[in-house]
């Protein structure tokens, strides 16, 4: 089997992308208490919250209020998403580490989701880009839907390269492929993300996918092999964009850790601290669901066997 790295990083999105489509109101303590528990867990990245309007998104209208409370553990990057200029005067204003600004490579789903034409979305993360390269916060572009949009379907590979190398020329100092419904499958992430890495090695790729049919794992190990090294994923795979019909949860993180740590590949992820986590996210949501490595235990995780057999 064709291996990639021997490590890769983790940058944990539940905090954002998963609490931004729960219906259940998360108090900001909890939250806070949320993001603090995974900073003991090894991520190298957590995305805490997003700058977005409270209209669009409601469930994350505390963001200032959490990246204050949050305990920062140093050697963990704090995220926040950052559609547009007023969001980066709030979140410069509330110190986060990194910026994550994002826009869509599908025209409807950009004016969907951010409410303004791609057009008009690049001129804004271009002008925050430059402004916060003077201040000396680095910035993050994430692409969503490259790998297909929900309302145009594929999405031209032309059109991915010419924005993430406009936003690489600008300065961003990473670049994300974002399967935001679920649409991607193994060898389009291989081709793409080799197509990135080959056209832009600068460009500090981070794979950000969905599970939406049940292919973000078999993605992940395809962009692996393909030589990406930075994972976007979310505790209990919550997550989905509330702008995206049908769109459903992030790749696992657990089930990411779990599945690169039996490879032999080091995530810096500490499963055990991982799983404690997961199984209070029911209560944290407030819905019933069972993350299935929770309830099956790591792969070693063995049972005695039945009394009535002999040897
Ligand atoms: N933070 C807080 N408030 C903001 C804001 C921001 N980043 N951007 C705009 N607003 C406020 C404005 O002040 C204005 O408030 P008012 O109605 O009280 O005057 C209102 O929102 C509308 O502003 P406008 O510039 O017209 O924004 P919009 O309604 O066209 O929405 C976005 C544009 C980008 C702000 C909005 O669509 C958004 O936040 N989208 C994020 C979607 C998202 O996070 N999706 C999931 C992750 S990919
Ligand atoms: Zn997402």
């Amino acid at each position: 089997m064709k291996r990639g790295a021997e490590q890769i990083e983790i940058n944990e999105v539940a905090p954002r992308d998963g609490l931004q489509i729960e219906a259940a109101q998360v108090t900001t303590d909890a939250k806070v208490d949320f993001v603090d528990a995974l900073s003991a867990c090894g991520f190298a990245r957590i995305e805490v919250s997003s700058f977005t309007s409270p209209k669009a998104i409601p469930a994350l209208a505390d963001a200032e209020a959490v990246m204050q409370r949050i305990v920062r553990v140093p050697g963990v990057i704090y995220t926040a998403l950052v559609p547009n200029l007023r969001g980066l005067q709030r979140a410069l204003e509330s110190g986060v580490d990194e910026l994550n600004l994002v826009m869509s490579v599908s025209e409807t789903h950009n004016r969907a989701n951010l409410r303004m034409s791609r057009e008009a979305s690049q001129a804004q993360l271009l002008a925050i880009i430059e402004q916060a390269n003077k201040v000396g916060v680095p910035c993050n572009v994430s692409l969503s839907t490259v790998f297909g949009c929900p309302f145009e379907g594929d999405i031209a590979v032309d059109e991915v390269m010419r924005l993430a190398s406009t936003f690489v020329d600008a300065g961003a100092r990473g670049i994300t492929l974002c399967d935001t419904t679920g649409m991607a499958y193994p060898n389009q992430v291989a081709s793409l993300c080799e197509e990135v890495l080959h056209a832009l090695p600068q460009a500090g790729l981070t794979i950000h996918l969905h599970n939406t049919r049940g292919m973000a794992l078999a993605n992940a190990v395809a962009a692996w092999q393909s030589g990406v090294t930075r994972f976007d994923a979310a505790a209990g795979g919550l997550g989905g964009c509330p702008y995206a019909p049908g769109a459903s949860g992030n790749v696992n993180t657990e089930e990411l850790v779990h599945m690169f740590e039996c490879m032999g590949v080091a995530t810096g992820v500490s499963l055990d601290r991982l799983l404690a986590i997961v199984s209070t996210l029911p209560q944290l949501v407030q819905r019933d669901f069972t993350p299935v490595l929770l309830a099956a235990g790591p792969r070693l995780k063995l049972h005695p066997a039945p009394a009535e057999i002999a040897f």
